[in-house]
Protein backbone atom coordinates (compact mmCIF):
# COMPACT_ATOMS: atom_id res chain seq x y z
CA UNK A 1 0.00 0.00 0.00
CA UNK A 2 1.87 3.27 -1.14
CA UNK A 3 0.65 6.11 -3.48
CA UNK A 4 2.36 5.32 -6.61
CA UNK A 5 5.30 8.12 -8.12
CA UNK A 6 4.38 8.42 -11.94
CA UNK A 7 7.47 8.02 -14.23
CA UNK A 8 8.16 10.43 -17.46
CA UNK A 9 6.09 8.38 -19.98
CA UNK A 10 3.00 8.32 -17.97
CA UNK A 11 3.38 11.79 -16.99
CA UNK A 12 3.54 12.70 -20.49
CA UNK A 13 0.22 10.48 -20.64
CA UNK A 14 -1.42 12.24 -17.43
CA UNK A 15 -0.82 15.45 -19.00
CA UNK A 16 -2.63 14.80 -21.98
CA UNK A 17 -5.76 13.52 -20.45
CA UNK A 18 -5.71 16.89 -18.29
CA UNK A 19 -5.38 18.80 -20.89
CA UNK A 20 -8.33 16.75 -23.39
CA UNK A 21 -10.21 16.43 -19.79
CA UNK A 22 -9.88 20.59 -19.89
CA UNK A 23 -10.84 21.52 -23.50
CA UNK A 24 -14.27 18.88 -22.54
CA UNK A 25 -14.92 21.06 -19.29
CA UNK A 26 -14.61 24.41 -21.51
CA UNK A 27 -16.64 23.32 -24.49
CA UNK A 28 -19.42 21.70 -22.44
CA UNK A 29 -19.70 25.11 -19.87
CA UNK A 30 -20.61 27.00 -23.45
CA UNK A 31 -23.14 24.65 -24.26
CA UNK A 32 -24.70 25.07 -20.67
CA UNK A 33 -28.35 26.91 -20.58
CA UNK A 34 -31.49 27.35 -18.99
CA UNK A 35 -34.40 24.84 -19.73
CA UNK A 36 -31.53 22.17 -20.81
CA UNK A 37 -31.78 19.05 -19.29
CA UNK A 38 -29.48 17.06 -17.12
CA UNK A 39 -29.19 14.30 -19.27
CA UNK A 40 -29.08 16.75 -22.19
CA UNK A 41 -25.93 17.56 -20.25
CA UNK A 42 -24.34 14.10 -20.42
CA UNK A 43 -25.19 13.51 -23.30
CA UNK A 44 -23.03 16.44 -25.14
CA UNK A 45 -20.34 15.39 -22.43
CA UNK A 46 -19.97 11.58 -23.66
CA UNK A 47 -19.81 12.76 -27.22
CA UNK A 48 -17.42 15.15 -26.61
CA UNK A 49 -15.46 12.96 -24.53
CA UNK A 50 -15.86 10.05 -27.18
CA UNK A 51 -14.89 12.32 -30.23
CA UNK A 52 -11.58 12.69 -28.54
CA UNK A 53 -11.43 9.15 -28.71
CA UNK A 54 -11.20 8.71 -24.51
CA UNK A 55 -13.35 7.24 -22.95
CA UNK A 56 -15.60 8.90 -20.11
CA UNK A 57 -14.54 7.03 -16.72
CA UNK A 58 -17.37 7.73 -14.33
CA UNK A 59 -19.83 5.82 -16.88
CA UNK A 60 -20.04 2.51 -15.19
CA UNK A 61 -17.50 3.20 -12.31
CA UNK A 62 -19.71 0.88 -9.64
CA UNK A 63 -22.22 1.11 -11.62
CA UNK A 64 -22.85 4.71 -12.09
CA UNK A 65 -25.14 5.30 -15.49
CA UNK A 66 -23.84 8.29 -16.81
CA UNK A 67 -20.77 10.11 -17.57
CA UNK A 68 -20.78 13.11 -15.92
CA UNK A 69 -22.16 14.29 -12.41
CA UNK A 70 -24.50 16.89 -12.17
CA UNK A 71 -25.25 18.74 -9.19
CA UNK A 72 -27.53 21.79 -8.81
CA UNK A 73 -28.17 23.59 -5.59
CA UNK A 74 -28.05 21.63 -2.39
CA UNK A 75 -26.86 18.71 -4.32
CA UNK A 76 -23.09 18.28 -2.87
CA UNK A 77 -22.25 15.83 -5.75
CA UNK A 78 -22.86 12.69 -7.72
CA UNK A 79 -25.85 13.92 -9.19
CA UNK A 80 -27.31 11.50 -11.68
CA UNK A 81 -28.22 12.90 -15.16
CA UNK A 82 -32.18 12.93 -15.52
CA UNK A 83 -34.62 13.65 -18.64
CA UNK A 84 -37.09 15.28 -16.37
CA UNK A 85 -34.33 17.66 -14.16
CA UNK A 86 -33.88 21.15 -15.80
CA UNK A 87 -31.73 23.74 -15.57
CA UNK A 88 -33.42 27.03 -14.22
CA UNK A 89 -32.14 30.46 -13.80
CA UNK A 90 -30.36 31.08 -10.56
CA UNK A 91 -29.44 27.36 -10.44
CA UNK A 92 -25.89 26.69 -9.49
CA UNK A 93 -24.53 23.90 -10.92
CA UNK A 94 -21.57 21.24 -10.62
CA UNK A 95 -20.02 19.65 -13.01
CA UNK A 96 -18.14 16.99 -12.31
CA UNK A 97 -16.24 14.21 -14.91
CA UNK A 98 -13.77 12.30 -16.15
CA UNK A 99 -12.12 10.73 -18.73
CA UNK A 100 -9.13 7.62 -19.72
CA UNK A 101 -6.82 8.54 -22.45
CA UNK A 102 -4.28 5.83 -23.72
CA UNK A 103 -4.82 4.28 -19.89
CA UNK A 104 -4.55 6.80 -17.86
CA UNK A 105 -7.05 8.79 -16.27
CA UNK A 106 -8.17 12.68 -15.64
CA UNK A 107 -10.95 14.28 -12.98
CA UNK A 108 -11.93 17.79 -12.78
CA UNK A 109 -15.44 19.70 -11.24
CA UNK A 110 -16.32 22.92 -11.97
CA UNK A 111 -19.82 24.86 -10.82
CA UNK A 112 -21.15 27.33 -12.94
CA UNK A 113 -24.42 29.09 -12.61
CA UNK A 114 -27.25 29.54 -14.74
CA UNK A 115 -29.12 32.83 -15.83
CA UNK A 116 -28.55 35.05 -12.60
CA UNK A 117 -27.41 33.84 -9.42
CA UNK A 118 -28.09 35.26 -6.37
CA UNK A 119 -24.59 37.02 -4.34
CA UNK A 120 -24.45 34.51 -1.62
CA UNK A 121 -24.23 31.55 -4.75
CA UNK A 122 -21.47 33.88 -6.70
CA UNK A 123 -19.18 34.14 -3.59
CA UNK A 124 -19.82 30.26 -2.69
CA UNK A 125 -18.31 29.38 -6.03
CA UNK A 126 -15.19 31.89 -5.98
CA UNK A 127 -14.35 30.98 -2.42
CA UNK A 128 -14.79 27.05 -2.92
CA UNK A 129 -12.47 27.48 -6.14
CA UNK A 130 -10.15 29.99 -4.14
CA UNK A 131 -9.82 26.92 -1.44
CA UNK A 132 -8.33 24.77 -3.66
CA UNK A 133 -5.88 27.42 -4.52
CA UNK A 134 -4.87 27.73 -0.96
CA UNK A 135 -4.67 24.36 -0.60
CA UNK A 136 -2.20 23.68 -3.69
CA UNK A 137 0.62 26.06 -2.37
CA UNK A 138 1.52 23.38 -0.46
CA UNK A 139 1.18 20.71 -3.22
CA UNK A 140 4.74 20.21 -3.37
CA UNK A 141 7.63 17.82 -2.56
CA UNK A 142 8.21 17.70 0.86
CA UNK A 143 5.31 18.69 2.28
CA UNK A 144 2.93 16.28 3.75
CA UNK A 145 -0.78 16.13 2.87
CA UNK A 146 -2.23 17.43 5.79
CA UNK A 147 -0.43 20.42 4.85
CA UNK A 148 -3.22 20.74 1.41
CA UNK A 149 -6.19 19.41 3.85
CA UNK A 150 -5.55 21.59 6.48
CA UNK A 151 -5.03 24.97 4.18
CA UNK A 152 -8.52 24.04 2.34
CA UNK A 153 -10.17 23.55 5.16
CA UNK A 154 -8.74 26.50 7.31
CA UNK A 155 -9.73 29.18 4.40
CA UNK A 156 -13.74 27.52 3.88
CA UNK A 157 -14.24 27.56 7.24
CA UNK A 158 -13.18 31.33 7.96
CA UNK A 159 -16.65 32.17 6.20
CA UNK A 160 -18.71 30.36 8.36
CA UNK A 161 -19.11 27.61 5.59
CA UNK A 162 -19.51 23.78 6.15
CA UNK A 163 -16.82 21.56 4.76
CA UNK A 164 -18.13 18.09 3.91
CA UNK A 165 -15.97 15.51 5.73
CA UNK A 166 -18.20 12.57 4.22
CA UNK A 167 -15.86 12.99 0.94
CA UNK A 168 -12.62 13.33 0.04
CA UNK A 169 -10.21 14.01 -3.09
CA UNK A 170 -7.93 10.72 -3.94
CA UNK A 171 -4.54 9.81 -6.10
CA UNK A 172 -5.12 9.61 -9.42
CA UNK A 173 -3.01 7.70 -12.54
CA UNK A 174 -4.18 4.07 -14.10
CA UNK A 175 -7.04 4.19 -11.69
CA UNK A 176 -9.67 6.88 -10.85
CA UNK A 177 -9.03 6.56 -7.59
CA UNK A 178 -6.20 5.31 -5.89
CA UNK A 179 -3.94 6.39 -2.41
CA UNK A 180 -4.24 8.52 -0.88
CA UNK A 181 -7.59 10.07 0.65
CA UNK A 182 -7.07 13.57 0.60
CA UNK A 183 -9.94 15.33 3.26
CA UNK A 184 -10.24 18.51 2.80
CA UNK A 185 -9.87 19.67 6.24
CA UNK A 186 -7.37 19.61 8.46
CA UNK A 187 -6.50 16.19 10.44
CA UNK A 188 -4.54 15.63 13.67
CA UNK A 189 -1.89 13.35 11.50
CA UNK A 190 0.51 15.30 9.34
CA UNK A 191 -0.21 12.21 6.36
CA UNK A 192 2.16 10.74 3.81
CA UNK A 193 5.08 13.14 2.40
CA UNK A 194 4.38 14.45 -1.01
CA UNK A 195 6.90 13.46 -4.01
CA UNK A 196 8.13 15.19 -7.22
CA UNK A 197 5.69 12.77 -9.82
CA UNK A 198 3.02 12.12 -7.52
CA UNK A 199 -0.49 12.69 -8.74
CA UNK A 200 -3.53 13.79 -6.98
CA UNK A 201 -7.22 14.95 -7.52
CA UNK A 202 -8.28 17.45 -4.93
CA UNK A 203 -11.46 18.40 -4.76
CA UNK A 204 -13.26 20.72 -2.05
CA UNK A 205 -17.07 20.33 -1.67
CA UNK A 206 -18.11 23.10 0.58
CA UNK A 207 -21.65 23.65 1.70
CA UNK A 208 -22.74 27.59 2.48
CA UNK A 209 -24.75 25.85 6.08
CA UNK A 210 -23.88 23.39 7.98
CA UNK A 211 -21.11 20.39 6.70
CA UNK A 212 -23.56 17.16 7.11
CA UNK A 213 -24.95 15.45 3.95
CA UNK A 214 -27.16 12.68 2.92
CA UNK A 215 -27.15 9.61 0.54
CA UNK A 216 -30.93 9.86 -1.77
CA UNK A 217 -32.57 6.68 -2.44
CA UNK A 218 -31.16 6.76 -5.73
CA UNK A 219 -27.38 5.81 -3.56
CA UNK A 220 -25.71 7.97 -5.78
CA UNK A 221 -26.63 11.79 -5.36
CA UNK A 222 -25.45 13.49 -1.94
CA UNK A 223 -27.37 16.54 -0.57
CA UNK A 224 -26.66 18.81 2.03
CA UNK A 225 -28.45 18.37 5.19
CA UNK A 226 -29.87 21.77 6.09
CA UNK A 227 -30.91 22.12 2.11
CA UNK A 228 -28.19 24.88 1.86
CA UNK A 229 -26.29 25.06 -1.18
CA UNK A 230 -22.74 23.72 -2.34
CA UNK A 231 -20.17 24.37 -4.29
CA UNK A 232 -17.43 21.76 -5.99
CA UNK A 233 -14.06 22.78 -7.70
CA UNK A 234 -11.56 20.22 -8.60
CA UNK A 235 -8.32 19.61 -10.68
CA UNK A 236 -5.62 16.97 -11.38
CA UNK A 237 -2.35 18.06 -9.93
CA UNK A 238 1.08 16.84 -10.91
CA UNK A 239 3.69 17.01 -7.99
CA UNK A 240 6.92 18.58 -8.60
CA UNK A 241 10.01 20.10 -6.39
CA UNK A 242 7.98 23.66 -7.18
CA UNK A 243 4.30 24.73 -8.15
CA UNK A 244 2.29 22.01 -8.94
CA UNK A 245 1.78 21.34 -12.56
CA UNK A 246 -2.58 21.55 -12.59
CA UNK A 247 -3.29 19.03 -15.77
CA UNK A 248 -6.66 20.24 -16.02
CA UNK A 249 -7.25 24.11 -16.43
CA UNK A 250 -8.54 25.23 -19.32
CA UNK A 251 -7.43 27.39 -22.04
CA UNK A 252 -9.67 30.41 -20.83
CA UNK A 253 -8.87 29.58 -17.16
CA UNK A 254 -5.46 30.18 -17.74
CA UNK A 255 -5.49 33.03 -19.64
CA UNK A 256 -7.87 34.94 -16.95
CA UNK A 257 -5.22 34.07 -14.21
N1 LIG B 1 -15.02 12.91 -9.14
C1 LIG B 1 -15.76 11.98 -8.36
C2 LIG B 1 -14.81 11.27 -7.46
O1 LIG B 1 -13.64 11.46 -7.58
C3 LIG B 1 -16.65 11.10 -9.16
C4 LIG B 1 -16.44 9.65 -9.21
S1 LIG B 1 -17.81 8.76 -8.76
C5 LIG B 1 -18.65 8.36 -10.16
O2 LIG B 1 -15.21 10.60 -6.56
F1 LIG B 1 -19.19 7.25 -9.99
F2 LIG B 1 -19.48 9.27 -10.42
F3 LIG B 1 -17.83 8.20 -11.15
CO1 LIG C 1 -12.46 13.08 -7.98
Amino acid sequence: MSIKVKNAAEIALMREAGRLLAKVHQDLSHELKEGMTTKEVDRIAEEMIRDLHCVPNFLHYQGYPASVCVSINDEVVHGIPNESRVLTNGDIVSLDMGLIYEGYHSDAARTHGIGEISKEAQLLIERTRESFFQGIQFARAGRHLNDISGAIGDYAESFGYGVVYDLVGHGIGSHLHEEPEIPNFRQRRRGPRLKEGMTLAIEPMINAGCPDVYWMEDGWTVLTDDGSLSAHYENTILITKGDPEILTLTEEEKISM
